[in-house]
Formats: C-alpha cells, sequence, structure tokens
C-alpha cells in the first residue's frame, strides 16, 4: 500500500510503511507526517484511539525514524495530498534521535555531504521524481519514433570532444580515456540500424567549479541516417517539446513543491528561434535587439533591481536580528526568526554572487570577439532575451569538434548546432551534421592533433556506404537544472561527481 493510491482507500483500513518527515504533539493527539517514497501523509494519533503507550512512543519518535501504522484514510483535502489516516495501530521500526538534517536552513557543503541523506527531503525527492519522468519521456519518444537504443562503450581510445578533459585509465597496459561521448560509435551504429540513440553515463575532467560542469553526466545522443543540420533541428524541437509536455502534464505536483514558476516551461512549447552563429553575436553584443529588448540595456537594468534587492534583504535581516532582541520572545517565535533570517542569508550570498556575476557578464558581453566560441557568460546574456530555447547554428569551424560537416555555401562555418535554454540557463544539446568528405576528415583530425590510427574505424564509415547524416547529445543533468530552474546542477542528480566532489 502506497500514499500514493490513498484516494482508492477513502474510509478504509490501510497499512503504510515509511518515515517520519515531520511531527507535531498535541495534548492528545500526534501529527505525524509520514512519507513513503511515493507521497506524504499526515497520521493522526488519538491517545484515546491507540493507547498511553503507543501514544507516548509517537510523540517520542524523531525525525527519519522508520515505522509501520495501520489507519483509516479520511479524506481532508487542506492536508498534503488531500488525505490523512487515523492511526489506529503503530510499529516503530526504528526510533532515530539527532537526523543530521535538521529543519534549519542548511549551507550547501553541509548538505552535499550529507547527499545520501539529503535526497529523502520533499525538495530532492521531487526534483528526482522530475528527472524520472524526464529519462522515461525521452526513451518514450525515441521509441515511438522508430529509433533503436544501442549503447557505446565507455572505455575508448577515441577522444571526441577534444582532449583537455579527458579522463585517462589503465587499459591491461594500453591507454584508454573514460567517454566522453557516445557520438563516434552512434554513427557507426546508425549506419546498421538507420536512427539510433545511446544513453549513457559520459565523462569529463572539468577542473572548474562552474553550476553547470558535472565530471559525469548523462547523455542522450540520437544519430541519424539521411539527415542534414535541418532535420536535425526539426528533431530537437519535436523532441524537447515531447518531453516538456509530459513534464507538464505529469510532475505538476513535483513541479509545485519545488516552487517552479511554469511559464516558461509553457511558453517553450512554441517554436525554437534559430539563429545563425553571426546573428547570436549582433544580439550579444548589442547591436540587435529582440522583441525591443537590448542585452546590454538589460543586464544594465537587472543589475539595478539585484542592488535594490539586496538591500532590502539586508534590512529585513536588521530588523529580525532586532526583534530577536525583545526580551520574553516565546520559542516559536525565536525559531521562526532565526530560520526566516538564515533563509535571508542564504538568499544574500545568491544576490552577492550575482552582483560580482552581471558586470562580467556586460563586459563579456560588449567586447565579445566574433570567431570565439560562446562561454557560459555568453550563453546566460543571449538567452534572458527568449521565452523558449534557440538554436544557434554555423558556428566558425576553428571553435567546433572535428567531426561537423562545413556548410558548402560558406566554407568559413561548420554545421553544428547548440541548443540554448531561457532564463539564463544556456546550453543543454549540442550536436550537428556530420562531415562525409574523407579528406576533410582526416584534415581536420591532423589539425586537432588526434592520433590518425585509433581513428581509422570510424574514417571506414565514410569509405563503405558514406551517407549525409546528423545527431546531437542532450545532457540530462542540463536539461532537468533548467526544467526545475536549479541554480546549480549538482542537484539535477542522484550522486554528483565533480571537481573537488567524490562522496558520498
Ligand atoms: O556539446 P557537447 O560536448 O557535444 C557532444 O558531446 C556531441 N558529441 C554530442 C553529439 O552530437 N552526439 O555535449 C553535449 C551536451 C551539452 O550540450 C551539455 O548539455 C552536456 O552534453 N554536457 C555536460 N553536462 C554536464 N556537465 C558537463 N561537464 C557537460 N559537458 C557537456
Ligand atoms: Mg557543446
Amino acid at each position: 500500500m502506497l500514499i500514493k493510491d490513498l484516494s482508492k482507500f477513502v474510509e478504509k483500513e490501510v497499512t503504510l510503511k515509511g518515515w517520519v518527515a515531520n511531527r507535531r504533539d498535541g495534548k492528545d493527539l500526534v501529527f505525524i507526517i509520514l512519507r513513503d517514497g511515493s507521497g506524504q501523509c499526515q497520521c493522526i494519533g488519538d491517545i484515546k484511539l491507540i493507547g498511553e503507550e503507543k501514544f507516548n512512543a509517537a510523540v517520542s519518535l524523531g525525525l527519519e525514524s522508520s515505522i509501520i501504522v495501520k489507519g483509516k484514510v479520511v479524506l481532508d483535502e487542506r492536508q498534503i495530498g488531500g488525505y490523512e489516516l487515523h492511526i489506529s495501530e503503530l510499529d516503530v521500526l526504528q526510533n532515530v534521535k539527532d537526523y543530521p538534517i535538521a529543519k534549519k536552513e542548511h549551507g550547501i557543503e553541509f548538505l552535499m555531504d550529507q547527499r545520501h541523506l539529503w535526497l529523502r527531503s520533499n525538495r530532492q525527492w521531487a526534483i528526482m521524481k522530475i528527472r524520472n519522468q524526464i529519462t522515461f519521456s525521452i526513451h518514450s519518444f525515441f521509441q515511438n519514433e522508430g529509433f533503436v537504443q544501442m549503447d557505446a562503450p565507455i572505455f575508448t581510445g577515441n577522444a571526441c570532444e577534444g582532449t583537455s578533459n579527458l579522463f585517462e585509465t589503465d587499459y591491461y597496459g594500453d591507454k584508454a580515456y573514460l567517454s566522453q561521448s557516445g557520438q563516434l560509435y552512434g554513427e557507426a551504429m546508425a549506419m546498421a540500424m538507420g536512427k539510433i540513440y545511446t544513453f549513457g553515463p559520459t565523462f569529463r575532467a572539468e577542473k572548474s567549479k562552474t553550476r553547470r560542469h558535472l565530471s559525469e553526466f548523462w547523455m542522450i545522443e540520437p544519430e541519424m541516417a539521411f539527415h542534414d543540420i535541418f532535420d536535425n533541428m526539426d528533431l530537437i524541437e519535436n523532441f524537447l517539446q515531447y518531453v516538456l509536455q509530459d513534464v507538464l502534464k505529469n510532475c505538476q505536483s513535483e513541479l509545485q513543491i519545488i516552487g517552479r514558476d511554469t511559464q516558461m516551461l509553457e511558453s517553450s512549447l512554441g517554436k525554437f528561434p534559430r539563429l545563425t552563429y553571426d546573428e547570436a553575436v549582433r544580439i550579444i553584443k548589442g547591436e540587435q535587439d529582440v522583441d525591443g529588448q537590448n542585452s546590454i540595456k538589460s543586464l544594465e537594468d537587472l543589475m539595478a533591481t539585484t542592488e535594490n534587492r539586496l538591500s532590502e534583504i539586508n534590512t529585513e535581516i536588521a530588523e529580525r536580528e532586532q526583534k530577536l532582541k525583545t526580551p520574553g520572545m516565546k520559542k516559536g517565535e525565536i525559531n521562526f526568526n532565526q530560520t526566516k533570517i538564515g533563509q535571508l542569508k542564504n538568499e544574500a550570498k545568491d544576490i552577492e554572487e550575482d552582483l560580482r556575476n552581471i558586470p562580467q557578464w556586460i563586459s563579456s558581453a560588449k567586447n565579445f570577439e566574433y570567431g570565439n566560441d560562446f562561454g557560459g557568460s555568453d550563453e546566460t546574456v543571449i538567452t534572458r532575451l527568449f521565452k523558449t530555447p534557440i538554436m544557434v547554428y554555423d558556428w566558425p569551424h576553428a571553435v567546433k569538434a572535428f567531426y561537423l560537416k562545413r556548410n558548402p555555401n560558406d566554407s568559413r562555418f561548420a554545421r553544428g548546432v547548440d541548443v540554448l535554454a531561457p532564463e539564463g540557463y544556456g546550453e543543454i544539446v549540442g550536436g550537428g551534421e556530420r562531415e562525409t568528405d574523407e579528406n576533410l576528415l582526416i584534415e581536420k583530425i591532423k589539425e586537432h592533433d588526434l592520433p590518425m590510427e585509433s581513428f581509422e574505424w570510424y574514417l571506414d564509415l565514410r569509405r563503405y556506404g558514406s551517407v549525409p547524416h546528423a545527431g546531437f547529445g542532450l545532457g540530462l543533468e542540463r536539461l532537468v537544472t533548467w526544467v526545475c530552474k536549479l541554480k546549480h546542477v549538482r542537484e539535477s542528480i542522484p550522486f554528483p561527481r565533480m571537481y573537488g566532489r567524490l562522496m558520498p
């Protein structure tokens, strides 16, 4: 019996098994918020019904104690989930004292150290449920479209995405790398099956702490024979909209738990603008407006409103700290104010970081040098101006991967496409049409200083039945981060692996 199914058992006796997420005591009543992984339910223990011994056991339960309760399901719309349980029996499996994560505000590093426990909290639970929905929708989209799921190896001899962030490992005395991308194998598999997708872990040694980079992340990589860059963009748009629609349809309560304003997800069901690199650069530099909005001007406005918000917060903190000095304040009120101050201080920390970032965004936008790849700030600057993801294509070939096809009409550009998510999130998808000309590929492999012998098998794909083809890679955690509007990618995966963190 799971909490999510309570609606089918109104006025019936059921047994629930789970953990104490919260407890509140009245004189003769105890209120336990039970969570069982499927949802939460308030369970009420009445001393008259359960007797003194069970009642005393109930009021001694610490957070995350494991229990089994039996009782009657009662409809009550005001309660979490819409039902409550009137306890008739209570079994304590383990009464927990001093659960490390209290209800006060904790710092992020502490919570990351407690990740194995933190996953139980309501917000983390909701994020993981949304991640699960996204994974499911990804498979159902591609399966419905006739793609075959195939798996690329994780140990590989090929660098796919540059050599600067490879994790090297020993493979029976030879050098091997942990895969940065399944794409090269995906291309081989597409020549066998037509349309395939891989969905697996990929690895990049990203030696810097950013909000967007993990060392281990999950990537979905479709690859399609007989697709060009425009077919690729059509597919990306249909695919992302399908997933968003599913999340909006099936995860309303989870989105509500995390406080996600879903407007931007809904507006993302509209057409994704397709911008060439040239156009995107003009927008970043403030030489071209988007719906009357100028990139530089809007950042300057943002700076002003952010400064205002910080001073509001600081005033409120000071007021509450002053208030706490009032003699005889009740314990509840003290706790409330302290929690509030903790929250405000955390918000202030984030805002101070924004205040350090915004001037950098402004200066990197103004000084963007034509021909460069976009950095995180450039992506933030441009995506703030749109209400849907945007697709930027036709990049200067020198800054993109070796395998991208040259634009046949203008060989300065390669047919790569990046999808940048709105609200400042930036790149969630990288892909493109693949070079089919063996000689151009050989030239590129040399230019990138890659060992030719480990690419012989890849070049065979251009020697035996070469066809136009394209594909892309979606970073699952980047998508989850945007959909959930998380500040940092670390909360989008159960156990993040990133620079400076291997535990838990
Ligand atoms: O743009 P990338 O490097 O493209 C590829 O790997 C291609 N081979 C994909 C293809 O065409 N089949 O990476 C693709 C996506 C990025 O857009 C981003 O979402 C994600 O993978 N990604 C990361 N996510 C988290 N942490 C990192 N360090 C990431 N690096 C890339
Ligand atoms: Mg990329």
